[in-house]
């Protein structure tokens, strides 16, 4: 079966769709659902496609791409798709020297620590990703009604993988940056803005529905410094595609202390993870916004009925809000039983169900 004959009521159009109906806060047939990291992760189908092949290369074949963001939608029956690819794909293409390490994730060479390392950094051109541009159509033609949502890595998350050269726990390397060199920092959160931005205005003028800048690590900052020295550059990438009309989404983990700052850097959406209940990060995110969320991913691992009662928790605080997109709080884990995840669309649309 391919995305497009899906069975029951699935949306002639994305615009039709729950998903983009609930990034602008309109009256919905079911509360939408996708998943962070659905795409990939724990499908098996997924694993066998990837044989031999590294996450970079495969990021950069537009068949394997759209085979990858489709298997999700078919199998789970999501409202949403996710573009498969990762936010250090634009940082490569740009030629920077990094690899995604199966099982630690993205590793750079040489870190970006000085003036020198920083103009190493150029400007990315809509050509340096043209197999994004072509994966993107493939897939907009292959969804039919089904959202395509694209997506990049906000400045501050992106400079910690630049500035630590690696995953790090306590960002010890960018903050020294930020506080120790506060125009260098910012430079460097300017380049990246650029670079995210085009990024995304690829995806977009390609097709998709929507977008979204993952700031996965803007929890480890103080709401102060994330107002100071990391929201202008997150508000610049907003601006920047603000004129092509399609839903922004804003997403952070450990975030409860920011999601007011999140929602004026100008997304229409904020995600929250499961540290604060969805009625409160609505409130906190401010009016005029929808709200993503926001599911415990470990939750998954539990028995069937618990994943349920959790899974109402979730749908009971979000009950009174306009424009609700369920999702989990963070990225799907690798060992997530896939048959949850089915299960767990199935129950919230099933819960939600209206006329
Ligand atoms: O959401 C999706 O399904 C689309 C694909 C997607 C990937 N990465 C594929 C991927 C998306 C949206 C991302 C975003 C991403 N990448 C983020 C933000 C989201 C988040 O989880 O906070 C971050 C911080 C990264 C950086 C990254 N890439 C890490 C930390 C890792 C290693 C850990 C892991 O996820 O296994 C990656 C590698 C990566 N990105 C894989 C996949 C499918 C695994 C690659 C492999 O098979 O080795």
């Amino acid at each position: 079966m391919s995305a497009n004959d899906r069975p029951t009521g699935q949306p002639t159009t994305p615009q039709e769709s729950a998903f983009l109906k609930a990034c602008r806060r309109e009256p919905v047939p079911h509360t939408p659902v996708w998943f962070m990291r659905q795409a990939g992760r724990s499908l098996p189908e997924y694993r066998k496609l990837r044989e031999g092949i590294g996450m970079l290369d495969s990021c950069m074949r537009p068949d394997l791409v759209t085979e990858i963001t489709l298997q999700p939608v078919r199998r789970h029956g999501v409202d949403a798709a996710i573009y498969f690819s990762d936010i250090v794909v634009p940082l490569k293409a740009i030629g920077v020297d990094l690899d995604i390490k199966p099982g630690v994730g993205p590793v750079v060479e040489k870190p970006v620590r000085t003036r020198g390392d920083l103009e190493r950094l150029r400007p990315l051109e809509p050509e340096d990703v043209a197999y994004v541009t072509e994966a993107v159509r493939n897939l907009t033609g292959e969804l039919g009604g089904t959202p395509l949502i694209g997506f990049a890595g906000a400045p501050f998350t992106l400079a910690s993988y630049l500035v630590e050269g690696g995953p790090s726990k306590n960002h010890e390397h960018t903050k020294a940056l930020m506080y120790g060199d506060p125009q260098l920092w910012a430079d460097l959160c300017d380049r990246l803005a650029v670079i995210t931005s085009t990024f995304l205005k690829v995806q977009i003028e390609a097709g998709a529905s929507a977008v979204q800048l993952f700031d996965s690590w803007a929890g480890a900052l103080s709401p102060e410094d994330y107002r100071r020295a990391v929201m202008p550059a997150s508000a610049k990438v907003f601006e920047s595609v603000a004129g092509y009309g399609v839903p922004r989404i804003h997403f952070g983990v450990g975030t409860g202390e920011l999601l007011g700052a999140m929602g004026e850097a100008g997304a229409d959406v904020v995600g929250a993870d499961w540290r604060v209940p969805m009625d409160e990060a609505a409130r906190r995110v401010g009016p005029g916004k929808a709200v993503q969320g926001n599911l415990d991913p470990a939750v998954l691992f539990a028995p069937r009925e618990a994943v349920e009662t959790q899974a109402q928790r979730v749908l009971d605080a979000a009950a009174g809000l306009e424009g609700h997109i369920f999702n989990l709080g963070h990225g799907v884990l690798p060992d997530t039983d896939p048959e949850a995840l089915t299960h767990l669309v199935r129950y919230v649309h099933e819960r939600t169900a209206r006329g």
